[in-house]
């Protein structure tokens, strides 16, 4: 099946050109200009962009989280992230408590085969340090899943001490893997929460004013420090805080390797949203929204390359029998907004369209510093031999985000009536037309695991 993409402006991380495509099975085979050849199928995009693949390297499909587990499963999940422009999820397999890592990537694995629409890999949440998990890790990077999580948050449930951090820090200095941190200090910010509760203050804004943000810059300074003594990259997810940022920067301005990403909710909502009564649940997610001076602030970081990714953190609870297990108690909100579908066009609206960086800027956002940093050699770029996970994307479409029409299985949008401009019309992954318009034309199943490469931060 050969497919000739026509007349487009293809907009890579590197630069744009005005040049024809030509997809040959799944790869990409030859690009130029006015091309004559042959294709069983001519895509006419003219006036559009083609961008590569957007890439999400933060997912919680079927997450199991505060008794419940998140709405989305690699099916819906991985729908909506392909009408998003979303053509690769790396999602999170979490190591049960004094199990193996192995046995949390086969209940993964489980949980994706023959579901997923569209290609995905995995990260390992590790909960547990011991050494025959030092071992595995080892393993699991030579197998392709060359990232692992570890939380400064969560007592009790997934919180790592400082010594089991550096271990696994050692261990990713040696074997190439990456360690990625939630970087908040849970201890400290459940004495606060503990109090706020036990002094009747339960309304959800309370899950945001419990986490200040100056636990997050303590709790970031702390990993990059034990990072830079143990001679390993670090990699900091959902970044929200000024203070967080400063340590970064700092970090990045001495020659350290570290990088973080932020995401659309931290970017475009404020703790305002949490203040509503309990219909700030919908916005309860750790780290919390902030006030708006960290939201510019995460902008310029987006500028300066202070940051280098924007994911989603993708973890959806209904506001109707999920987030209300939290009425009376906002430490019972099930944590985590719904986002995959609407990061691309988040960022297009805020960055793009507004005027704050180039279109090759945002592309390197979401999809080339991706590919790079989490080793996905043949994504993250529309090029010869790469694979052809392409998107037609329209700059100009105007559209309103609402959980009636989206495509999450959940319901709700942090997002409800907000206009935005630009869009996706046709997406393709690895070869096929998944998304044509309003059309779904992808199948569960179709979607391959993906086995990466060690990340490519020094290149
Ligand atoms: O609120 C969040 N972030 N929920 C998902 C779990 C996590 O901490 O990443
Ligand atoms: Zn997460």
């Amino acid at each position: 099946m050969r497919t000739l993409i026509k007349g487009g402006t293809i907009v890579n991380a590197d630069g744009t050109s005005k040049a024809d495509i030509l997809v040959d099975g799944e790869r990409i085979v030859l690009i130029g200009e006015d091309l004559d050849v042959t294709a069983d199928h001519t895509i006419d995009a003219t006036g559009k962009w083609v961008i590569p693949g957007a890439i999400d390297v933060h997912t919680h499909m079927s997450l199991p989280f505060g008794g419940t587990v998140s709405k989305d499963d690699f099916e819906t999940g991985s729908r909506a992230a392909a009408f998003g422009s979303t053509t690769t999820i790396i999602d999170f397999a979490v190591q049960p408590k004094g199990g193996s890592l192995r046995q949390g990537l086969d209940t993964w694995h489980a949980k994706a085969d023959g579901k997923t629409c569209i290609d995905y890999g995995f990260h390992v949440i590790v909960s547990d340090v011991r050494d025959d998990v030092l071992d595995e890790m080892d393993a699991l990077v030579d197998e392709g899943v060359t990232t692992f999580k570890l939380m400064t948050a969560y007592p009790g449930v997934f919180l790592s001490d400082d010594g089991s951090i550096f271990r696994a820090m050692l261990r990713t200095a040696e074997n190439g893997g990456l360690v990625m941190m939630h970087a908040e200090n849970g201890v400290a910010i459940d004495v606060v929460a503990n109090a706020n509760a036990e002094a009747g203050r339960t309304d959800p804004i309370w899950h945001g004013r419990s986490r200040y943000s100056i636990f997050e810059g303590d709790a970031t300074s702390r990993v990059i420090r034990l990072a830079q003594a143990a001679k390993a990259p670090v990699y900091i997810v959902h970044m929200t805080a000024r203070e967080a940022l400063d340590a970064v920067r700092a970090a990045r301005a001495d020659g350290q390797p570290a990088f973080a990403e932020t995401c659309p909710q931290y970017l475009t909502l404020n703790l305002d949203a949490l203040g509503n009564g309990f219909e700030g649940a919908k916005y309860v997610c750790s780290p919390p929204l902030r006030p708006q001076e960290h939201v510019e602030e995460l902008w310029k970081g987006l500028i300066h390359d202070d940051l280098q990714v924007v994911s989603t953190d993708h973890c959806p609870f209904d506001f109707v029998g999920q987030k209300e297990l939290g009425r009376g108690d906002f430490r019972k909100i099930p944590n985590g907004v719904p986002a995959v579908e609407n990061r691309v066009d988040l960022l297009h609206d805020g960055g793009v369209a507004c005027g704050r960086f180039t279109p090759n800027r945002w592309v390197q956002l979401i999809s080339s510093n991706p590919a790079h940093l989490f080793g996905l050699t043949h994504k993250g770029s529309v090029a010869v031999g790469y694979d052809a996970d392409v998107v037609v994307y329209d700059p100009t479409r105007r559209h309103t985000i609402s959980a009636k029409t989206h495509h999450m299985n959940v319901d709700y949008s942090c997002w409800e009536g907000r206009e935005v401009v630009g869009g996706a019309d046709v997406v393709m992954s690895h070869g096929k037309v998944i998304v044509d318009g309003d059309r779904w034309l992808g199948r569960p199943g179709d979607g391959r695991f993906i086995k990466r490469e060690r990340s490519a931060y020094l290149e």
